[in-house]
């Protein structure tokens, strides 16, 4: 993508324990702001060779005009398969096509209450309520600011229905240069949720001197 490396793709290796599931993620787009979530996403997800199904709503393609260069056709050819938010015969559509489950990155806080409250409108929604009903990993990365109570309450129904909200909050203890650092950092904390290991910086890792950092604080109080 201009303007953005994808280094951190680079170093992605799946998880040998994951070649038993069908390596197949639902990846939805919407209209928060933060389209780079998603192009990283799709990027990190094809190094790690999973196969990537795309559904975009029509504020996607407004945030995506507004965050980037990217043509419409330029987001979909990141994925391995993508469609039309209204085709509701699509294969995401049924709980019978087997996946690993679904990323909503981002997540608008419309998408969010559809899915909170089983509001199937549109594929997007529909995919991801399909996900929770077939007990599937469903992680909304839901992006907005100040919350409301209704935004808080609909990410309290996603949760009791077993999805998991993960808003794009960046870690500072890693010691972000970029905007890069912290997309790359969000993305690889996302994918943990699946077994899939991006390779990125954590907190005692050594090589990243994370534990070094630690230890200095430690001698600092001793
Ligand atoms: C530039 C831009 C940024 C936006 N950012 C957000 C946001 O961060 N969170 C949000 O909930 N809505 C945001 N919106 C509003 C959503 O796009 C709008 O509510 C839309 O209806 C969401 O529809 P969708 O869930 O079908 O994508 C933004 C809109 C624009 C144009």
């Amino acid at each position: 993508m201009p303007g953005h490396d994808a280094r951190q793709a680079d170093t992605v290796t799946p998880r040998p324990d994951a070649a038993t599931a069908p390596r197949r993620i639902v990846v939805g787009v919407s209209g928060a702001t933060g389209i780079v979530y998603a192009t990283r996403l799709l990027e990190v997800l094809r190094q790690a060779g999973t196969e990537t199904h795309l559904v975009i709503t029509p504020a996607a393609g407004m945030t995506r005009a507004c965050e980037t260069d990217l043509s419409a056709e330029d987001l979909r050819a990141l994925a391995d398969v993508s469609y039309p938010i209204g085709d509701l015969t699509a294969p995401i559509s049924s709980g019978s096509f087997q996946t690993m489950g679904m990323i909503v990155a981002p997540c608008s806080m419309r998408s969010l209450a559809e899915i909170a409250y089983g509001m199937t409108g549109n594929l997007l929604t529909r995919a991801a309520d399909v996900t929770l009903k077939e007990r599937r990993r469903l992680l909304l990365m839901a992006r907005e600011t100040p919350l409301s109570m209704t935004h808080l309450r609909a990410m309290i129904a996603v949760t009791e229905s077993g999805g998991i909200v993960a808003p794009p909050v960046p870690a500072f203890y890693t010691r972000p240069e970029s905007l890069d650092d912290i997309v790359n950092h969000t993305v690889a904390r996302l994918l943990d949720l699946f077994d899939i290991d991006t390779g990125a910086p954590r907190w005692g890792d050594e090589a990243a001197g994370l534990a070094a950092t630690r230890a200095e604080h430690n001698g600092r109080k001793a």
